[in-house]
């Protein structure tokens, strides 16, 4: 099955053969070891020359767990966030901070819309409390490039740190983390780096992290000073998804030989694929071309058909393609090109398409 979803990603035999590694315990060295090299490709991968500025943390969970974890580890006591909120994962956000009643002010824009940097500046001068600006990088909910590098710009001008929820963005596409000076970064392994769900990441940087450490704990399992003091004594605070960590340091070593910027271009290549003949069919995207993502593209359903056939058609013939959320559930579908995939694949799912198209409707 060729998964055109934006996570879980099809991965490479080479990734999903380091699952059969040999038993291990967690309290040993080899497990030490694991961690190590995983936290050195990722700095490698994502922080280049920069690697003695930051540490990466590595948790058990999916993407949301080092996204909460990086909002509740970021702030001293009595001090506030100001978050943007563009799509899913950004309401997302605003409800993580909610449970503490974390935030100062929310920065609102439809799901189409790029935040202004200049209205979140103006928020920053208008709130002394705010101490940190949090939001996604790409909204996988249409595929948004949300102008992070602008925003990073601000938040750094005004002695603030900035904290990204990059899950459907590291290594697909581009992200000054250290030039920018962003303090925490949040990733994950199943996505643009082609591993498996259930481990996720994030890097912070260092001198940051020993703030970090004297900042109110608002969770256990999910305090990034607990992760980090463990990381310090060479263990890790939970027992890891071991497995999922051995597939997650061969897919970064697949990662790192391909290259960050050859993989970006790879996906983005994918993309160009899709949309040509999306627009050849009069499939029409929902975001223009100017801030749409590499990795992933949101299109009308076509008139004639509606998601649950198209889906389903589509699947007959090896293909999953993924629904739109909330106001746009049944009139988008969204085809992401990450993962281990080849111009043949897509070839391949956009003669399916094709074929859908023709018999369904009786146009194409
Ligand atoms: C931008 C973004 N943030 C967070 C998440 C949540 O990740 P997970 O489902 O791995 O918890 C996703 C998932 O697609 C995402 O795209």
């Amino acid at each position: 099955m060729i998964l055109l979803n934006p996570g879980p990603v099809n991965v490479s035999e080479r990734v999903r053969n380091a699952l059969l590694c040999p038993d291990v315990c967690h309290r040993e060295s080899e497990c030490a070891e694991l961690a190590d090299r995983i936290r050195g490709k990722l700095l490698n991968a994502f922080v280049p020359g920069a690697e003695a500025d930051y540490v990466a943390i590595l948790l058990t969970g999916s993407g949301t767990a080092a996204v909460e974890a990086s909002i509740m580890s970021c702030l001293p006591a009595g001090k506030r966030l100001v978050h943007v909120n563009n799509g899913v994962y950004g309401e997302r956000l605003s409800s993580i901070i909610g449970t503490q009643r974390l935030g100062i002010a929310e920065i609102k824009c439809d799901w189409d819309t790029p935040p202004d940097p200049d209205a979140i500046l103006k928020s920053l001068k208008q709130q002394p409390a705010a101490h940190a600006v949090v939001m996604v990088h790409h909204e996988t909910t249409l595929g948004l490039l949300n102008p992070v590098h602008d925003i990073a710009d601000h938040v750094d001008g005004r002695g603030c740190v900035f904290v990204l929820d990059s899950i459907s963005g590291l290594g697909g596409e581009a992200l000054d983390i250290a030039g920018r000076h962003m303090y925490m970064v949040a990733g994950t392994s199943g996505k643009c780096i082609q591993g498996f769900p259930g481990v996720s990441f994030v890097l912070v940087r260092k001198g940051f992290m020993e703030n970090v450490v004297k900042y109110p704990r608002r969770s256990w399992y999910l305090s990034l000073a607990n992760y980090h003091e463990a990381g310090e004594q060479g263990g890790m605070p939970f027992t890891p998804a071991v497995q999922v960590f051995a597939a997650f340091d061969e897919a970064l070593s697949e990662l790192l030989e391909e290259g960050v910027a050859q993989r970006m271009a790879r996906y983005g290549r994918l993309s160009a694929m899709i949309r040509e003949r999306m627009d050849t069919l009069g499939v029409r995207a929902v975001l223009p071309a100017e801030l749409r993502s590499n990795s992933l593209t949101a299109f009308y359903v076509p008139d004639g058909l509606t998601y649950a056939v198209l889906h389903d058609r589509l699947k007959e013939r090896g293909y999953v393609i993924y629904a739109g959320q909330g106001r746009f559930a049944s009139k988008i579908f969204r085809v992401a090109t990450m993962g281990a995939l080849r111009d043949a694949d897509i070839e391949g799912f956009l003669g399916a398409f094709e074929d859908v198209m023709r018999r369904e409707t009786g146009n194409a």
